[in-house]
């Protein structure tokens, strides 16, 4: 590709922002255009980040604008829509994660992607965790042998729903943060989970005023056997050191890998308010460039969009992901277990 790759942006939020910085950061991508149906956060995220265009309508941004790939960073349950509209404008997309959270958005979208033979990927970012690379490396040269069985804690302090998003009360922590569980697990396994059964508990948060499940304890059997613990909550106390509490611990039927993906010990910062663990995996920057695995699984989408090489996270990993996911929510309300439908 002789120009540089042009992306527009939908969602002029805090994730979108970071998005914005990424590509703007890329040395073979600029973002065009941003759109949000409120127009003052268009305009303002364009102003920040020097981006040339802004709308207030995805459709005019996609008919008008000239990008080539398009970002999809909207709430977790307003994905498929802008994607839908994206495909139609021949446009390769990133979708934030989730896919979608239902079963006829997942299909639509994914109809979307095959007949407008546009590329597609959803930011399932776990893949590209140091720890979770180096594990996964690991089980694919067979050290651990077969996997038998998994655990995986993805945890979030309470002022993700309280206060972070707007949104939490339309959404799940299942959708928020168990999307990456569920596909890192998938991803060890190698497998797609055949049944269900899972457990939650509310009531902490809506005491706090937001109408959604404080917690999850799941089990998971995949077809070739394999079974796993997923846990998420969003619960967790706002002084934990981290805004994540995240553990995961794979075994084989020749040996055991664990990841403490919270406690990492590198760097440890005391106010008189707080004790924390400063963020140098995920996402931070160094000297302005947007650094961690979180915006390395951003820029891989630019990337394979340059090079033609397949993404890393496929639009079956993430469309299974959101099947499993609504499997384990009608499992919690019905407290059975449930065969996951494909
Ligand atoms: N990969 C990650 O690490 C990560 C981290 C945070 C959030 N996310 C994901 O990114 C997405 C956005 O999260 P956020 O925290 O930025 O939310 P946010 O509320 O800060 O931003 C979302 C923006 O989308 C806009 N919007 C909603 N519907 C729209 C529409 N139809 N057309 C145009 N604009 C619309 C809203 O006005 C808002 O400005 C979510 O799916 C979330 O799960 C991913």
């Amino acid at each position: 590709m002789n120009s540089k790759l042009k992306m527009a942006i939908v969602g002029a939020g805090i994730w979108g922002e970071n998005h914005a910085k990424i590509y703007q950061a890329h040395p073979f991508c600029e973002v065009v255009a941003v759109c949000d149906e409120k127009r003052e956060k268009a305009q303002a995220l364009a102003a920040k980040m020097k981006i040339p265009q802004w709308y207030d309508s995805y459709q005019e941004m996609f008919k008008g604008s000239g990008c080539d790939a398009v970002a999809i960073v909207t709430p977790d349950f307003a994905h498929a829509a802008a994607a839908i509209k994206a495909a139609e404008y021949g446009k390769h997309v990133l979708v934030e994660k989730p896919l979608a959270t239902t079963r006829e958005d997942v299909f639509a979208m994914t109809e979307a992607f095959e007949k407008n033979k546009v590329r597609a990927m959803v930011d399932l970012h776990n893949r590209w965790s140091p720890a979770f690379n180096v594990a996964h490396q690991s089980v694919e040269r067979g050290e651990l042998g077969v996997p038998c069985s998994g655990y995986m804690r993805l945890n979030d302090i309470k002022w993700v729903a309280t206060d972070m998003l707007p949104w939490a009360a339309k959404s799940s922590i299942l959708w928020f943060l168990g999307s990456h569980s569920l596909d890192t697990l998938r991803w060890f396994f190698d497998d797609e989970v055949k049944r269900v059964y899972s457990v939650s508990r509310e009531g902490i948060l809506k005491g706090c005023g937001v109408d959604t499940v404080d917690a999850y304890l799941t089990t998971l059997e995949f077809k070739k056997g394999g079974i796993a613990q997923m846990e998420n909550g969003w619960i967790t106390p706002n002084a934990n050191p981290c805004v994540n509490d995240m553990k995961f611990s794979i075994l084989g039927d020749k040996g055991m890998i664990s990841l403490d993906m919270s406690n990492h010990n590198m760097i440890q910062k005391y106010t008189d308010e707080k004790v924390a663990i400063p963020d140098i995996v995920v996402q931070h920057s160094i000297f302005d460039y947007p650094k961690g695995f979180a915006f390395e699984s951003i820029r891989s989408f630019v990337d394979c969009l340059l090079s033609g090489e397949p993404f890393h996270v496929s639009i079956t990993d993430a469309a299974n992901t959101s099947l499993a996911i609504l499997a384990i929510m009608e499992s919690a309300k019905t407290r059975l277990p449930v065969e996951v439908r494909y």
